[in-house]
């Protein structure tokens, strides 16, 4: 293999294969998962053995990457496309709210079918995925930097799910600030709502955090409005799953409350996230996918025993969309977003696709 790139997702020595670190089994056990099969894929999307939307992303292209190698030398430039469509349509199937999934696939395909005729087309594939990773691994740490210039030394920050290296790579989105001014001798305290009910906070933020030396206090989400009223919180820093073109934002559930409640308080609250989580096809919050999850979820999964009878209705919506007028900005590679976010966005987006490259600041910097 011509790169190894040796995060929580990456293809195995021999590249036919995709390592992940198993993350419903943390912080108790690091235990590595071997996907080979489609199913295999599908399934460790789906229970968020690999979550976080660009974390996903990257699995994705190397999973799709791994089965085309399962498509016979002999097949023909349609019948190769055929079958890695069918495949990437299934995998785009096991979780429809992070458009970084659906992103990184596309871009797989279209690699895939520029290619398809070639002897070599498995060459392009396999260069296509390692781009995908490390274009992440670059966002993060442009987004680290322009999120850090919006914070100070000894600041409160609260975060809602789990935005860091686990769900990314490398730094992470919403705490790569974090863990970049932790390596600037800077100290922030940090308060991690648990996040009911699939406790991401709880078993990936604060671990990720005390791992790194960052000071962390976990909370449960019902806990977030007394921080704030005792004026612990200078600022929300958050994740995103899809940004919707007028700065609508998806991401975990109880995220908009979060909002809400900075609002009140007068905190300011931002979205971090790179621009393959922005989707400028979704007008408003409301074109937006949310996933329903199992409502065992809710009912009795992490307890010892059922917290609710079974006949017991749950609604277990895995997502919500924070309004964009209560966001104060949106923190993508390119630099901090603010409203009216349909020309901010838009005027990013423009940047990209005429192939501007994005520029890491050298320390801050808007
Ligand atoms: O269901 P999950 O755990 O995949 O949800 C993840 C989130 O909501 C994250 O905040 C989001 O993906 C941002 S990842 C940098």
């Amino acid at each position: 293999m011509s790169e190894y790139l040796s995060d929580h997702v990456h293809l195995s020595d021999d590249g036919t294969a995709v390592i992940i670190l198993d993350q419903t089994q943390l912080p108790n056990r690091t235990e590595y998962l071997t996907l080979r099969t489609a199913k295999q894929m599908f399934d460790a999307i789906q229970s968020l053995q690999v979550r976080g939307a660009p974390c996903i992303g990257i699995c994705a292209a190397y999973d799709l990457y791994v089965l085309a190698q399962r498509i016979p030398d002999t097949a023909s430039a349609e019948e190769f496309m055929s079958k890695l469509n069918e495949q990437a349509n299934y995998l785009a199937s096991s979780r429809p709210t992070a458009v970084n999934l659906r992103w990184a696939l596309d871009r797989m395909l279209d690699t895939a079918k520029a290619h398809a005729a070639d002897t070599d087309r498995l060459t392009a594939l396999h260069s296509e995925c390692i781009a995908i990773h490390k274009e992440d691994i670059a966002m993060c740490r442009s987004i680290a930097e322009y999120g850090l210039s919006l914070i100070s030394d000894g600041d409160g920050i609260l975060t809602h799910c789990n935005a860091g290296p686990l769900a990314t790579s490398r730094y992470g989105t919403a705490l790569g600030p974090l863990f970049l001014g932790k390596e600037r001798g800077m100290n922030f305290h940090v308060f991690s709502d648990e996040t009911r009910p699939l406790l991401q906070g709880a078993r990936l933020t604060s671990y990720e955090l005390s791992r790194g030396g960052i000071d962390v206090t976990l909370i449960c989400d019902n806990m977030a409005s007394i921080v704030m009223k005792n004026g612990w919180v200078q600022a929300c820093f958050v994740g995103c799953d899809r940004v919707a073109a007028n700065g609508d934002a998806a991401n975990k559930i109880g995220t908009s409350g979060v909002a809400i409640l900075a609002k009140h308080y007068g905190i300011p609250f931002y979205v971090l996230g790179p621009t393959s989580t922005i989707d400028i096809s979704c007008a408003t919050g409301d074109d937006i996918p949310i996933e329903l999850r199992d409502p065992n979820e809710i009912r009795e999964k992490f307890y010892a025993e059922p917290m609710a009878l079974p006949e017991v209705n749950c609604y277990n919506p895995a997502f919500d969309v924070t309004d964009h007028t209560l966001i104060s900005g949106i923190i993508t590679e390119y630099g901090i977003c603010r409203a009216p976010y349909t020309e901010s966005l838009r005027a990013v987006f423009d940047r990209k696709n005429a192939g501007i490259p994005f520029e890491t600041p050298e320390k801050g910097g808007n």
